[in-house]
């Protein structure tokens, strides 16, 4: 049985913040603040550590000052998604996910807080970087930032829970969904999970 209890976010794992030029401001942040590049999505985004998680701070070339989305760390997958029913039953609208990022292999979901304004993510499995043989990463913007293109599969955001489907009440099912979205990423057969 899914539980209605609410997330518990362990830790603040990273922000994205706009960047109105991407390279200046990876230059920065690099140079100047002393944070390391761990992986790009060239002409997109770029991730910064600085410590073994694989993005305390991330840039991405879009419109907007300030900050794009805040990132809280879940215990497991399990909370993940318990958390994408509960805040979907609580009417708040789901942006993107669950799915996986190609950078950082984070597993995760979007949602709008109240305000609208602010996006806020949920992950969870976050790679951690080994200094001593890390080499970054240029990620192809097509599909690196959702592995399962799961976002497609499971309908607007509107529909603010999961897959009609899907048996709400059986967390098992979420659980499968996430280990089949998995396996077809791996096999690279569309990056497409094929849930029924
Ligand atoms: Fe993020």
């Amino acid at each position: 049985m899914v539980t209605k209890q609410k997330p518990s976010p362990l830790s603040l794992n990273h922000v994205v913040l706009f960047a109105g030029d991407l390279r200046e401001q990876q230059t920065f942040y690099e140079k100047v603040i002393g944070m390391r590049v761990t992986d790009t999505v060239p002409n997109f985004m770029t991730f910064l550590r600085c410590n073994p998680n694989h993005h305390s701070c991330g840039f991405i070339a879009l419109p907007g000052r300030g900050l794009q989305h805040a990132a809280f760390d879940l215990a497991g997958r399990v909370e993940l998604s318990e958390a994408i029913f509960h805040l979907g039953d609580g009417g708040f609208r789901r942006v993107d996910g669950p799915g996986r990022h190609g950078p950082g292999n984070i597993l995760f979901t979007y949602f709008e807080d109240p305000e609208k304004k602010n996006l806020l993510e949920l992950c969870t499995e976050i790679q951690q970087i080994d200094e001593t043989s890390h080499q970054p990463r240029a990620w192809d913007a097509k599909g690196a930032l959702n592995l399962w293109n799961s976002f497609e599969r499971m309908g607007p955001p509107e529909r603010i829970s999961m897959a009609p489907a899907f048996a709400r009440d059986d967390l098992e099912v979420v659980e499968i969904c996430f280990s089949i979205g998995e396996a077809v990423a791996r096999r690279g057969s569309g990056n497409r999970p094929q849930w029924n």
